[in-house]
């Protein structure tokens, strides 16, 4: 396969190198680490160099923290340059044992009762992303896609994004990303940080949508900034977050089962197995996967199938990791006692029915197992994917075997032709071994290979070219608002406009533009800096100040009420000159009021925390203090209430704003009200200032020559964009200099 990737060099940034250095005669050997995240990257760095990819070039870079690393430049390997991140043993110990391990993994993977909240947690896993930061802006080059991986890095997308702004940035989270309530367990500053910290990257990864819908939730809410279908509307630039399950190397697993030293391995097993069935199960040390379920619910399978006792053995194969973290240790002296009752119980002069093994397996033992058991175990509590699942089924190829997986794993959602258990219930579990030992070989086969299917094609390479793809595609979005994006030399270009000019008219929304917007509308006034800027402006007689809004005409003329300007109230039905009375534009009944009210409500009682405002020809249904999902479903269903009515009724219509509807008389908007005013005098500079849905009509109502200016980071008719309303007040103050 040949791909040819858009970006020079890969650069892995991870807590973890893939390999840790073992001192031998021959100078150091390199022993894989541990963990899917290390097999998934190790996989695909191996292919790179294998398929004719752009990127064999240019080694990946790899960077990470690594136990008992050789002196610096003695690590070599074909694969990678390895960029090592020292971090000093005590400030390790907290950042890797306390802040990550201690609070993040249990709180991520809901177990928040193991969660340890310790303030000098969070301060030395700031200082740990720091050094990652340090180490390598000094390796990046222009052209490197930067991908961070994992709950260890949290905060260093941004960190890298201070210091290259321009930098490819993607960040994939290989454990579950938890629903809010969990996440809000956090104490605020340290989960803004964390929002803050990933949404440096431009994608973001997850392995299920349900991971992902639930980051874009805690975004919301810790920001507030807006999200359309997985895409963040930061203050500077678009992200996006979607999900990318993670894949094997399926054919390395698939192959591998006839390599001669792995059926070597098998035939050693199959002949101290004789005429026993084999159950597998192999995982890290680790709460979250579940070891104590899987040992009780064998043990109820052997309590309640005695029939089945000395012709079946479980192998549990349990690898070191995190030992040395409390609750790690706690567990592992948890399952070998577990082991020993169970032993002790069921065991006769001639049979044991459980092998304990703690310790790493080479590749050739682990695809002899996972190919001549009968029976593979996998029962996690929680989680992020579980790639021993996939790498079990793709490794059948003599002896095809039943898999019994948990319902809380993400690959669950892939593998449904597993049998799927609650890891809670051992009697579902004994009864899935049952069913498991007496499957059917056709029942099997089908099972298998639905699911090999499956994985063969969404591999982990589809899963990093589809990352790749859509990191691309996030950037080309990003370049294009970009070109829209105010700077000092597009400032300039208007400043000399303006200053040229003979006659302006200078169109300026109030709510977003002028003025942050406020939990209640009536609590947005102006405050005294901004009525200095529009009275200054105002007061040059060369200047016509329009204040179009869809406020009501006597909130605008509190605010405005002692300055020379027109004022166009409720989106151009009411307009007021200066020194001049109220005139109505349109003239419209207001009788569609009585049908709509009831009808708002009702939504108002349905949704908490939204409220009407009332104006003479509109009503407004504010829906900005709700949950924004929740005010979102509540939407839908009112857009398809009103319709009904307007089936009826047409003499009022819906606009939609910045988290309001609005049912207004009749087609009038701030375009038409805009066109009125240009039409009534020559201008020979004009300005249109907005941020909102209601804005764009205003904006296309602009003659060519104009300069529209769009609040906020959205697509937009407007010609230009301005990240907030400081930002528009800067400009305008530039323009009068
Ligand atoms: N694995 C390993 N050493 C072993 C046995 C297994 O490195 O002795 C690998 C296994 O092949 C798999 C990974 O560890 O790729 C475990 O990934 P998984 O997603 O199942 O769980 P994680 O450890 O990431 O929580
Ligand atoms: C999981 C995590 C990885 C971690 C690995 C091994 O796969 O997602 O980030 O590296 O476990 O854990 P360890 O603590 O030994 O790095």
């Amino acid at each position: 396969m040949i791909i040819k990737e858009p970006f020079d060099r890969l650069v892995i940034i991870a807590y973890r190198l893939p390999f840790k250095f073992v001192k031998s005669k021959e100078g150091f050997k390199a022993i894989q680490n541990a963990g899917g995240l290390v097999s998934a990257i190790l996989a695909l760095s191996e292919s790179f160099k294998k398929s004719k990819n752009t990127l064999v070039n240019n080694k990946i870079l790899w960077s990470g923290v690594g136990d008992h690393l050789p002196e610096p430049g003695k690590i070599e390997n074909e694969h990678f340059d390895i960029v090592p991140v020292r971090i000093p043993a005590r400030l390790n110990d907290q950042f890797y044992g306390g802040f990550s391990n201690d609070l993040i993994w249990p709180l991520f993977h809901y177990f928040s009762s193991y969660s340890v909240i310790k303030n000098n947690y969070f301060e030395a896993y700031k200082e740990a992303n720091i050094l990652f930061c340090q180490e390598i802006i000094k390796h990046i080059k222009p052209g490197d896609f930067i991908w961070i991986h994992d709950y260890q890095l949290l905060l260093l997308p941004e960190m890298i994004r201070q210091k290259i702004p321009d930098a490819t940035i993607g960040f994939f989270l290989h454990i579950p990303f938890p629903s809010y309530e969990i996440f809000r367990q956090l104490p605020r500053p340290w989960r803004d940080a964390i929002i803050q910290g990933m949404l440096g990257a431009d994608l973001i990864g997850f392995h299920t949508h349900d991971y992902t819908q639930h980051f874009i939730k805690s975004v919301k809410r810790t920001t507030g900034f807006e999200c359309r279908q997985n895409v963040i509307f930061t203050s500077n630039k678009v992200v996006k977050a979607d999900a990318f399950p993670i894949g094997i190397d399926f054919e390395k697993f698939h192959q591998a089962s006839y390599d001669k030293a792995v059926l070597k391995e098998k035939d050693k097993i199959r002949k101290s197995l004789g005429e026993q069935k084999l159950v597998f199960s192999v995982d890290r040390l680790d709460y979250t996967k579940g070891l104590l379920s899987r040992l009780l619910g064998f043990e109820t399978f052997l309590e309640k199938n005695p029939g089945w006792r000395s012709k079946v053995v479980f192998n549990m194969v349990v690898v070191p990791s995190r030992d040395s973290i409390e609750k790690y240790k706690e567990m592992k002296k948890e399952i070998e006692s577990t082991v020993g009752r169970i032993n002790g119980r069921f065991s006769t002069l001639s049979w044991r029915p459980l092998v304990y093994q703690y310790k790493t397996l080479s590749f050739n033992e682990l695809v002899a197992l996972y190919d001549i058991s009968d029976v593979g175990l996998i029962t996690p509590l929680r989680d992020g994917m579980n790639l021993v699942a996939k790498e079990f089924v793709a490794s059948q190829r003599e002896n095809l075997d039943a898999l019994i997986l948990s319902e809380m794993a993400g690959a669950a959602a892939e593998l449904n032709e597993a049998l799927i258990i609650n890891p809670a219930d051992n009697n579902e579990i004994a009864e899935a071994i049952l069913t498991a030992l007496e499957m059917s070989p056709l029942e099997k086969k089908t099972r298998i290979e639905r699911m090999q299917n499956r994985i063969a094609s969404y591999n982990v390479f589809t899963w990093a070219h589809d990352f790749f793809n859509q990191t691309n595609e996030i950037k080309s979005q990003q370049n294009m608002m970009r070109v829209k994006y105010i700077n000092p030399g597009i400032t300039g270009t208007i400043a000399m406009a303006y200053q040229k000019a003979g006659r302006r008219i200078l169109f300026l929304d109030y709510d977003g533009t002028l003025v942050a917007f406020a939990k209640y509308p009536e609590l947005a006034v102006i405050d005294k800096t901004t009525l200095k800027i529009v009275k200054k402006l105002a007061s040059d007689p060369r200047n016509h100040i329009v204040i179009i809004s869809g406020r009501g005409k006597e909130f605008l003329e509190k605010q405005f009420g002692t300055v020379p300007v027109t004022l166009v109230a409720e989106h151009g039905y009411f307009i007021k000159k200066a020194g001049e009375a109220w005139e109505s534009t349109i003239s419209a009944d207001a009788q569609w009021k009585e049908a709509v009210m009831p009808i708002l409500k009702e939504y108002v009682d349905r949704c908490n925390g939204t409220f009407i405002e009332e104006k003479t020809g509109s009503l407004a249904w504010h829906y900005r203090n709700a949950d924004m999902d929740f005010a979102q479903l509540r939407l839908n269903e009112l857009r398809d209430d009103l319709a009904e009515i307007i089936r009826h009724k047409t003499d009022f219509e819906i606009l939609e704003g910045h988290k309001v509807l609005e049912v207004k008389s009749g087609k009038y908007d701030k375009g038409q009200a805009a066109a009125v005013l240009i039409a009534k005098e020559y201008y020979d500079f004009i300005l249109a200032a907005g941020d909102d849905k209601t804005d764009e009509f205003l904006f296309q109502a602009i003659p060519d020559f104009g300069y529209t200016i769009r609040v906020g980071l959205s697509p937009s008719f407007a010609r230009y964009n301005v990240p907030d309303t400081d930002s528009l007040l800067t400009l305008l103050q530039t323009l009068m200099r």
